[in-house]
């Protein structure tokens, strides 16, 4: 790793604790529901089809500010709405695909994950609400896949290599990823194109491992893959097995003194 590299790692590391600091915090905010799941299927996280997969269709376009630029892409969020009458106690799990275009409501949740809110029985009524008010935090995600490494569209081999992560459990960000020919020291860093998606115009020559910083305890942690993740003639479009789980969740010091937000319990 090249000195500009150390220093630039050493600075993410410090600026990852502040910038986390009230995940464990509920915040109130108010959801709305897709009525059809089109938008969250072409979401602007980039899973595609697959997002309909994730967490059993319980996902969510996050408004612009809770979006963090893409950063929440793939994160995953306790939701509970408000009104005891209407509303379980212990809410809903989603996994956010998609930034919506209003701040006025935080999430707008696909129609699954609306209704699973609602005490059995009561979706109907639940729908007749156009948005509820809700308290949400952020909570770990639960994947029972490894990490893997989607070969994107984009990608122009030999060199020019566009990856997506899916799977990524626990509750961290990826902050940096490098990838490296297996058996050679030069790593190559590359760029976060938005949420999951990274890639770099100079990519080693396969078989090709990767290593990721990802927040987690108080600072960032480097996860290393499997030796060999994409093979020589890795293929566009397929899905790779980085046989490694991220299991992690970045310490928070909760909670700032701020009447906006609740306690989750
Ligand atoms: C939403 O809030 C974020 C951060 O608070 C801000 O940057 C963004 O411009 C807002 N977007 C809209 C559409 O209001
Ligand atoms: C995840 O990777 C491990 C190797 O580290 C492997 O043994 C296991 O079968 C994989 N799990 C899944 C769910 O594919």
């Amino acid at each position: 790793m090249s000195t500009i590299n150390v220093v630039s790692m050493l600075l993410l590391f410090l600026s990852i604790t502040s910038a986390f600091a009230c995940d464990w915090c509920a915040q109130q905010t108010k959801a709305s529901f897709f009525s059809s799941p089109g938008p969250l299927y072409v979401g602007v996280c980039g899973y595609g089809a697959v997002a309909t997969q994730l967490y059993n269709g319980y996902i969510a376009a996050a408004s612009p500010a809770l979006f963090r630029e893409g950063d929440s892409c793939g994160s995953c969020f306790e939701v509970r709405c408000k009104d005891e009458r209407l509303c379980k106690k212990e809410g809903v799990k989603v996994i956010v695909t998609d930034m919506s275009r209003t701040n006025r409501t935080g999430f707008v949740l696909s129609k699954e994950a609306f209704m699973a809110l609602g005490h059995d029985g009561l979706a109907h009524d639940l729908m007749q609400h156009e948005t509820l008010d809700v308290l949400f935090r952020r909570t770990p995600c639960e994947h029972n896949k490894n990490l893997s490494i989607r070969v994107e569209e984009r990608s122009r081999g030999p060199n020019h290599l566009t990856i997506k992560f899916l799977y990524q459990g626990g509750q961290t960000d990826i902050m940096a990823v490098e990838v490296a020919q297996v058996g050679s020291p030069v790593w190559q860093y590359m760029s976060q194109r938005i949420g999951p998606i990274w890639s770099t115009p100079r990519a080693p020559m396969g078989p090709l491992r990767f290593r990721l910083v990802v927040t987690g305890g108080y600072d960032g942690k480097w996860v290393w893959t499997e030796e060999e993740v994409l093979p020589v003639d890795w293929k566009i479009g397929e899905l790779y097995d980085a046989k490694v789980q991220i299991k992690d969740i970045a310490q928070e010091s909760c909670c700032p003194d701020n009447s906006y937000r609740e306690r989750w319990r």
